[in-house]
């Protein structure tokens, strides 16, 4: 049992909720200070705002232990706290780099609460940006330690993490924000610890190296349609050389979330204004965006033209499984493409996401898989949901007009769909171009 100490976190969300349920079971107490009021009062209730495996049960038992505090009163989440986590959003800015407002509101919160504890930048900020806001704000001391958490497995991610980084100008209060992390480190988990500025950019190094490799296999996925290839065989022949590994060399519809299409722009964009600009970076961001945008047509290009108006069922909404995040969701961009075209869309999600009312106030939801696959002349796979794999593809031809089943995650059985009388057309493989498996 590590010394328990007394933590704030602002900003609940993802990374702020993973962040502070990590420390609870660690056994400190944390205050989460967050602007949102109806989020904190939500919180207090034990409603969690996201949909992450593990985070209520947690939240759970640190209230039955007493051991956190939800508030949106900055004195009282930051006045006794021996140290603070900011994991605000960095979002995407109108001019593609990161907007770094809500950091500077709450780096102003803490300095006005006149917090002398060691402030740690949880949050994705390009290089450089701690130095620049430690001059601005040099009566807070500033650490860099960012997150490398993924949706969906956001608590399981931060208790294991791959490795630490923690970027601090001081030692002092560098070794203070380690020894939070003393747990792990027995359990040999390695930490960086560096500069401010190599901290920043291992966090956007990462992500658009991910990136890049997932716009690449993409394209790869295009060469193999052209040329009569497989993408899946292509894909694990290459990733079983241990150099270049497996990971992220799914072929698909495309990167999405709130983090990749941002962090890849914000690099792009940061890369730029130091004069050393990474056209990697922005060659991958290029290819993706075109990749969404023509997700569409080429559903459109399989539909039977003399039918009207065309129908197409959506299966997934969310950028990826395991979450209802439908941020920068490749699956908004076909069903956003197919309404511009005239096709009428419905669409299921397991988790439902409210939010499409905003995003395609025209698309119709169904409440469950076969129920959008009614009368359809395509049914087409975004999301990798595992519960699409096991659909009953004989109820679903009964229930479709027409016949064109597209898995653009490449994970339904073809000799399912086959034996359905469907015909399937995945990412990658040469039917896509050729017409189809016929029934
Ligand atoms: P989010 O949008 O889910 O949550 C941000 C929260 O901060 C919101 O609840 C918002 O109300 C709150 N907030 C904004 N301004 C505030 C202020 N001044 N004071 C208190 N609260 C404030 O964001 P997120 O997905 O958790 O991402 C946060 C940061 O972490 C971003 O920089 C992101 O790039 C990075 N990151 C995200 C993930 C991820 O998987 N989502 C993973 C690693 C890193
Ligand atoms: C990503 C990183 O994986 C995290 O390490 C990082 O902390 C996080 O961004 C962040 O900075 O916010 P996340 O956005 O949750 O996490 O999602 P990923 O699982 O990385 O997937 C990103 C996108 O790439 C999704 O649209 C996914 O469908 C796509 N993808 C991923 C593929 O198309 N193929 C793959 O092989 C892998």
């Amino acid at each position: 049992m590590t010394d328990q100490r007394s933590l704030a976190v602002v900003g609940a969300g993802y990374v702020g909720l993973a962040t502070a349920a990590t420390f609870l079971e660690l056994g400190h107490h944390v205050a989460l200070l967050d602007v949102d009021q109806p989020r904190i009062s939500g919180l207090r209730d034990g409603v969690s705002p996201i949909d992450e495996p593990g985070l209520d049960a947690a939240l759970a038992r640190a209230r039955e232990r007493d051991t956190v505090l939800f508030t949106t009163d900055p004195n009282e989440a930051l006045s006794s706290a021996d140290v603070v986590f900011v994991c605000v959003g960095t979002p995407r800015s109108e001019s593609g780099e990161a907007d770094l407002s809500y950091l500077e509101a709450a780096l102003t919160t803490a300095s006005e609460a006149g917090s002398g504890a060691p402030i740690v930048v949880k949050s994705t900020v390009p290089p450089g940006t701690s130095s620049r806001l430690q001059k601005q704000f040099p009566e807070l001391r500033l650490v860099s330690n960012p997150e490398f958490l993924r949706q969906g497995s956001a608590l399981a991610d931060a208790l294991a993490p791959d490795r630490i980084v923690i970027g601090a100008a001081n030692a002092v209060e560098g070794n203070l924000v380690r020894s939070l992390y003393a747990p792990m480190e027995e359990l040999g988990v390695e930490i960086v610890a560096t500069d401010t500025e190599s901290a920043e950019l291992i966090k956007y190094a990462a992500n658009t190296m991910l990136a890049i490799r997932v716009a690449f296999i993409n394209e790869i996925a295009d060469v193999c349609e052209a040329s009569g290839a497989d993408i899946d065989d292509v894909a694990r022949g290459v990733g079983l050389d241990p150099r270049i590994g497996s990971a992220f060399l799914q072929a698909g519809p495309g990167f999405g979330g709130s983090c990749f299409p941002k962090d890849t722009r914000a690099l792009v964009e940061a890369s730029r204004q130091l004069g050393a600009p990474v056209t990697v970076v922005e060659a991958a961001e290029t290819s993706n965006r075109r990749r969404r945008a023509s997700l569409a047509t080429r559903v459109v290009s399989l539909l039977d033209p003399s039918e009207s108006p065309r129908k197409v069922g959506v299966l997934g909404l969310s950028f990826k499984s395991g979450t209802d995040d439908l941020r920068e969701s490749p699956a908004v961009d076909l069903v956003r493409g197919l309404l511009e075209l005239g096709v009428e869309v419905t669409a299921f999600d397991p988790l439902l996401p409210a939010q499409l009312e905003s995003l395609a106030p025209e698309a119709m939801l169904a409440a469950t898989a076969l129920e959008a696959s009614r009368g359809v002349d395509a049914l087409v796979v975004v999301t990798e949901w595992p519960e699409f794999s096991q659909l009953d593809f004989g109820d679903i031809a009964e229930t479709m007009r027409g016949t064109t089943i597209v898995d653009l995650r490449n994970v339904l059985d073809s000799d399912a769909v086959s034996a359905a009388g469907l015909s399937l057309f995945q990412v990658g493989k040469s039917n896509w171009r050729l017409g189809g498996v016929s029934p």
